[in-house]
């Protein structure tokens, strides 16, 4: 039987993973996808560089064009990331008639429709279950196993790192500094942190979860995006105190066609099975009118868990060329965009404000949600010890957006308000 050749590009953690699973599970590959796959060359950056794995050395090219150009290279899986370049590599891949399989999520943010264009156009077929929460497989749960189902909700836990330095700093009551450092010394951060601790990785899979959950083409540039660098120990203990785990959140909604999206640190109440996903893990929860509620959780980044989806993938385009559907079922957002305004986006709220310890005041604070129509679920006051000041801690019922903007921004200009210490969307 003739072997479907690979050329893979990327021999680092998950480039190796893909190696190990590729060769490690030869016999039960061949018989779920109806031939053998062989990966017949890998690009690298540099040859000379030693590896954890023995692969053989005239496999290994330093110029992806020689894998792009090779016309008996059938499918190209890509797992050396890289936004512009790659894009470049993948459109002439397609080009050739070459299928793809990417773990690139910054490509498939940015690049998606376009790639996604290219390959229906070409009658290929493009795959990228390892893009979003690694191990996960919610990139096919998403198009075929709820296609039946029109989904309202998608949150996701998709980044592993702000999930372990929350983690830390809810258990060991840390701050945030001092767990980011750590974390960086365990090589569970980047040297520099900025793309996970701003929320901009997560913001990127969102986009790609959010366009197949709603069927409409998400940019990036649509996804409001808050980071968990000022997340303070002492928002936490509070949130605790009151029930609530703080978590990093993508949120996708849909309310009749309009969509809003987001990523920013969350109050999760403790008993929404989001709140248990603790260090590196990640989970997608997702809701949908028929099914309900449905929650996805596993490994969301690593060398096997990561090559179990790309493999996955590879299973997938061997199958469809045996049957000769390359192609054919691709998914493609089919529904014009809306995008929620400020008015119409609405969540519960946790406000911590600093304010002047005498009578009245609290008073005064309520009076502001009221004149903007913002009604309050609970009203906490205490004496903070360390200053003069009272801690009022606020949650509100469902508030839109446009609202909780105006109550913010009055709080601002009244002395009696000392600071605005935090503020968080609450769910569950
Ligand atoms: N790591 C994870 O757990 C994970 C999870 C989900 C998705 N992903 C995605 O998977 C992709 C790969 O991640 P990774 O962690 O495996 O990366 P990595 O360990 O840094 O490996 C990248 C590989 O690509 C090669 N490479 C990079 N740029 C190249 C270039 N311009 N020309 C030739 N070769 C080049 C490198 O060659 P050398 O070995 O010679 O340096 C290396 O083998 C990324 O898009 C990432 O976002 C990763």
């Amino acid at each position: 039987m003739k072997p479907v050749k690979v050329g893979l590009l990327g021999l680092g953690t998950v480039g190796t993973g893909v190696v190990r699973i590729v060769e490690g599970h030869q016999h039960d590959l061949m018989n779920k996808s109806g031939s053998p796959i062989e990966i017949a060359q890998i690009l690298v950056k540099d040859k000379s560089k030693a590896r954890n794995i023995s692969v053989s050395e005239d496999k290994l090219t330093e110029n992806a064009w020689d894998i792009i150009e090779n016309p008996d290279i059938d499918v190209v899986v890509e797992v050396m990331g890289g936004i512009e370049q790659t894009k470049e590599l993948m459109l002439a891949a397609l080009e050739r008639g070459k299928h793809i399989v990417t773990a690139n999520k910054d490509l498939m943010a940015l690049h998606g429709p376009e790639i996604l264009q290219k390959a229906a156009d070409q009658g290929c077929d493009v795959m990228y279950e390892a893009s979003v929460a690694g191990g996960i497989p919610i990139i096919r749960t998403l198009i075929e196993g709820f296609s039946s189902d029109r989904i309202t909700k998608i949150m996701g836990i998709v980044n592993g790192t702000t999930n372990y330095i929350l983690t830390k700093m809810s258990q060991e009551g840390a701050a945030y500094d001092d767990v980011l450092k750590e974390a960086q010394q365990l090589g569970y951060a980047e040297s520099d942190p900025t793309s996970d601790v701003e929320g901009f990785d997560a913001a990127r899979k969102m986009t790609i979860l959010g366009t197949l959950g709603f069927h409409a083409n998400i940019a990036l540039s649509d996804v409001t995006v808050r980071g968990i660098s000022k997340v303070t120990k002492e928002d936490i203990a509070y949130g605790k105190k009151l029930g609530y785990e703080v978590k990093l959140l993508g949120i996708a909604e849909r309310q009749d066609e309009h969509i809003s999206i987001s990523v920013q640190p969350t109050m999760v109440k403790q008993s929404h099975p989001l709140a248990a996903v603790n260090g590196v893990f990640n989970a997608v929860y997702v809701y949908g009118e028929a099914v309900g509620e449905t929650m996805f959780y596993g490994p969301g980044a690593g060398e096997m868990p990561t090559a179990t989806s790309v493999v996955a993938d590879l299973v997938a385009v061997v199958r469809n060329s045996n049957l000769g559907v390359n192609g054919r079922r691709g998914f493609m957002p089919y529904k014009e965009k809306k995008l929620k305004t400020d008015e119409q986006i609405a969540f519960k709220n946790f406000i911590l404000l600093h304010v002047e310890d005498k009578a009245g005041v609290l008073a005064k604070i309520t009076q502001v949600f009221a004149e903007h129509e913002v009604s309050l679920e609970s009203v906490l006051q205490h004496p903070n010890q360390a200053n003069p000041l009272a801690e009022i801690i606020i949650i509100t019922h469902d508030a839109n957006q446009a609202s909780m903007n105006k109550v913010l921004k009055q709080f601002e200009s009244m002395p009696v308000v000392h600071a605005i210490k935090s503020v968080y969307r609450v769910e569950g």
